[in-house]
């Protein structure tokens, strides 16, 4: 295990497991739908290509860039870096992201998506941190629940490092303070 992390939250073989139940699941639910996989960089890393090597029907993927900031205390606006490339008017899509932790990037997301007249839009997350909750945003994919602490591994960064972690983990903090 590496020096800077405390515990083990999410093992290599556990992240495994819920790709394969996530794949199962989202492949059962939309038979027949050719579903658009839109993944948000960067830490949907690696987390989406182990899911979609699990999704078993017809299915496109696309990647966004965004990054969501406080415009007025009431008011928070997403900001697209880099925007997908696929049409997505009529289509079935489901946003792939690391986690949700205030429920803000993920609800800002949807709302966009919804804006763009998809025939839906769902949100798979790897992780749920619900005691970071600000939005009530629905999720109807969650890999696993996560307590209230900073965690790094598999796409998820601090810094932009410990995204290449083969497991989440948590974060000492003497590495963040
Ligand atoms: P939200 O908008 O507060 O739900 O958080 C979304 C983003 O915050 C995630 O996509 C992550 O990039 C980041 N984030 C939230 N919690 C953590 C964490 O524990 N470790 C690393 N990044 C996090
Ligand atoms: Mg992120």
């Amino acid at each position: 295990m590496n020096n800077d992390i405390l515990k083990i939250l999410v093992s290599e073989e556990q992240l495994a497991d819920i790709c394969q139940k996530l794949g199962q699941q989202i492949s059962n639910d939309y038979a027949d739908k050719k579903p658009v996989f839109i993944g948000l960089l960067k830490g949907c890393n690696p987390f989406i290509s182990d899911l979609l090597k699990k999704v078993t029907i017809p299915c496109q993927v696309d990647y966004m860039k965004v990054s969501s900031y406080v415009k007025t205390e009431s008011q928070d606006k997403i900001n697209i870096l880099n925007d997908i490339s696929l049409n997505v008017k009529g289509r079935d899509v489901i946003i792939v992201d690391d986690i949700v932790d205030t429920g803000k990037t993920t609800s800002l997301i949807k709302n966009l998506f919804e804006q763009r007249d998809c025939k839906s839009v769902e949100i798979c997350c790897l992780l749920d941190k619900p005691e970071g909750r600000i939005v009530d945003v629905p999720v109807k994919y969650i890999g696993t629940t996560v307590p209230n602490e900073f965690v790094v591994g598999y796409g998820l960064d601090y810094d932009e490092f410990y995204r290449n972690l083969p497991y989440i983990g948590v974060l000492k903090k003497e590495k963040y303070n």
